[in-house]
């Protein structure tokens, strides 16, 4: 190319970047900061509704063995129609299974699924919050401390699992590799604070049966939707466990099911209810609910179908403020006498909403925090 031209070509470069629009920047990010935005933006991008998380696990198995952890892979629930097999997802450094330290999360979300969406400094879209924001945190915590030399063979393992968000199944089959630690870390959103426990839950059905009949004549039969709406009515009323932690117990009428047609007596109603309790154990608060039901006259089934009382959580950690939270999470699934903490960025308020999402400093200061937290158990 002669001069003239190439100065040609210069003079026309110029012109173009000077006439193009001034886009807004986004905020310079560093480079780790970069690297964590990454595998979060690709965590939340595939989809794992509850039922749904081989792609998820298949990314992660992935992700972790090109970051050099040996990645091992727990099937939950096999393959069955049109469903792949679900796997929890377990990865340390080297060839120490048995670690001090475990630190844990989970890669189901609830639905409806919804896309990831940068706004500025905020992130948003399903299981940007909870868990995904914990698990990508997680992940960078771990590789930065051992990229430091601050992490050993034998210190710490990764775990995440499916099926926390409806009944546990990832984490109960955890326990079936009889692995122990001295500290287990959980990931949920707790604001970047410590939670120091948790409410307990139960899931209590009530089956009221009664006796069919036609309409038109009422003493020959029994409404069972007579019965459970009496029933359910003394429930709401009912005085539930209180406790200075954590307030009152709170009770949730999930589902009322019962009848078959306007014009016929029902002979069945079912009601499925959720109990957040605040103190005493799942049986004591079946002993309160069943006594209530029994001040209304009649005689209902009433079984729980799960359940555990409130959940001590360790929050002894210097330079965390703490938190308690009103949710249910995978500890109470995980056997052992081990510490425990919970911690994770964002908010539960967010988590199963229609807005969930966080700001990109939370996911910045949430792999700090969990960083202090290994570092502090393995003191
Ligand atoms: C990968 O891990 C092995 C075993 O711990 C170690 O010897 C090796 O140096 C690691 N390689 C990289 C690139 O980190
Ligand atoms: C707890 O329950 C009592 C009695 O039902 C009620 O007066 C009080 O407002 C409740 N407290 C909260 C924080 O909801
Ligand atoms: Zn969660």
């Amino acid at each position: 190319m002669k001069l003239a031209q190439l100065s040609l070509v210069l003079l026309l470069a110029n012109w173009v970047s000077a006439s193009i629009p001034n886009i807004p920047q986004q905020p310079l990010l560093s480079a780790s900061t970069t690297s964590l935005l990454a595998l979060h933006k690709d965590l939340v991008e595939i989809e794992s509704i509850t039922g749904n998380e081989a792609d998820v696990a298949a990314y992660l198995v992935t992700y972790l063995q090109k970051q050099n952890f040996t990645v091992e892979t727990q099937e939950v629930v096999p393959e069955s129609k049109g469903q792949k097999a679900r796997h929890n997802v377990l990865a340390y450094a080297g060839k120490q299974r048995k670690t001090r330290v475990l630190i844990s999360s989970h890669i189901d979300t609830v639905p409806p699924y919804w896309p990831y969406e940068r706004k500025g400094d905020e992130i948003w879209g399903r299981g940007s919050v909870d868990a995904k924001g914990s698990v990508a945190t997680q992940i960078i915590a771990v590789e930065q401390l051992l990229e430091a030399g601050k992490l050993e063979e034998g210190d710490i393992a990764l775990l995440f699992v499916v099926g926390e968000e409806v009944d546990g199944v990832g984490m109960k089959k955890f326990n079936e590799l009889g692995l122990s630690w001295e500290t287990v870390i959980f990931g949920e959103p707790t604001e970047l604070k410590l939670a120091s426990g948790h409410k307990g839950i139960m899931g209590v059905e009530i089956h009221a049966k009664g006796k069919a009949g036609h309409s038109g004549y009422p003493k020959l039969g029994k409404s069972a939707n007579a019965m459970i709406i009496r029933a359910l009515a003394a429930l709401l009323d009912a005085k539930l466990p209180y406790s200075e932690k954590y307030g009152n117990s709170t009770l949730n009428i999930g589902t009322i099911q019962g009848g078959v047609a306007a014009n016929v007596i029902p002979e069945d109603a079912i009601s499925k209810i959720a109990i957040r309790i605040a103190d005493g154990t799942p049986e004591e608060v079946k002993k309160i609910c069943s006594d209530a039901i029994k001040s209304t006259g009649e005689e209902l089934d009433i079984n729980i179908a799960y359940g555990y009382g409130p959940i001590y959580i360790d929050s002894d950690v210097e330079g965390f403020d703490t938190i308690v939270c009103n949710y249910g999470t995978d500890i109470p699934n995980l056997e052992g006498h081990h510490k425990r903490y919970l911690y994770g960025a964002g908010s539960i308020l967010m988590a199963h909403s229609d807005h969930e999402h966080l700001k990109i400093s939370d996911l910045e200061t949430a792999v700090e925090g969990y960083k202090k937290l290994i570092s502090h158990a393995l003191k």
